[in-house]
């Protein structure tokens, strides 16, 4: 699903209504925040998190130091009326080029503005899905970027999505495994969907 090079242009300049929001409703700092989450796909998520009804519950799986969270975090104080965001990670680094450490610490330092709309859930993320009883609007995955990991992941979080709700995987442009797991699992379900760069959503 190759985004024409001037339609991506275009849809990333048009992004920029959201980083003067951003800036201008103060959350500034979560730009500080070290991430692989390229600037255009955090303004993404802050846009799409905006978009949600007052009150929507928000899940992402794969929290790392918290910048993407914020993000999220952001849009949920915004929209208001109990808004939340889940975040999901064993805060071990799993996966991460840099090998694993323990990142809880900064991930609470950083998002620390924001703590009282995050529920962190420290743990696998298959053994937090088999527990977990909210319904969501809004799901972002960014954990195991393997096939068989994303697969577990979709399999195991899809289910808590509302019907008709915003299911959102990072790294679809070079992580095999989640392109794979896109055109199998999601493009079938989806009835609207979009990508930018590194970046695939889709309401199912
Ligand atoms: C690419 S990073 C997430 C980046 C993050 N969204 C950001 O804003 O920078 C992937 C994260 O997923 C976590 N992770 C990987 N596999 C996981 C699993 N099976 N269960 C829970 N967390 C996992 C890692 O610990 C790591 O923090």
């Amino acid at each position: 699903m190759r985004q024409p090079r001037s339609s991506r242009i275009r849809h990333e300049l048009s992004l920029l209504r959201e980083w003067a929001r951003f800036l201008i409703r103060g959350h500034g700092k979560a730009w500080f925040i070290f991430t692989h989450v390229a600037p255009f796909e955090r303004l993404l998520l802050y846009r799409l998190g905006l978009r949600q009804t007052r009150g929507a519950v928000f899940a992402e799986i794969g929290s790392y130091l918290g910048a993407s969270a914020c993000f999220l975090a952001a849009a949920a104080a915004e929209i208001g009326g109990g808004a939340r965001v889940h975040c999901v990670d064993t805060w071990r680094n799993d996966g991460m080029s840099e090998g694993m450490r323990d990142t809880w610490i900064e991930f609470q330092r950083n998002t620390r503005r924001y703590a009282s709309l995050i529920i962190p859930h420290r743990g696998e993320s298959v053994h937090i899905a088999k527990a977990f009883t909210e319904k969501l609007d809004l799901l972002f995955l960014d954990g195991d970027h393997s096939y068989a990991g994303c697969r577990s992941d979709v399999e195991n979080w899809l289910p808590h999505l509302k019907p008709g709700g915003l299911m959102i995987l990072h790294d679809i442009a070079w992580a095999e495994g989640v392109e794979r797991v896109v055109r199998e699992k999601l493009n079938p379900l989806a009835r609207k969907q979009g990508q930018l760069r590194n970046i695939y959503w889709a309401w199912v």
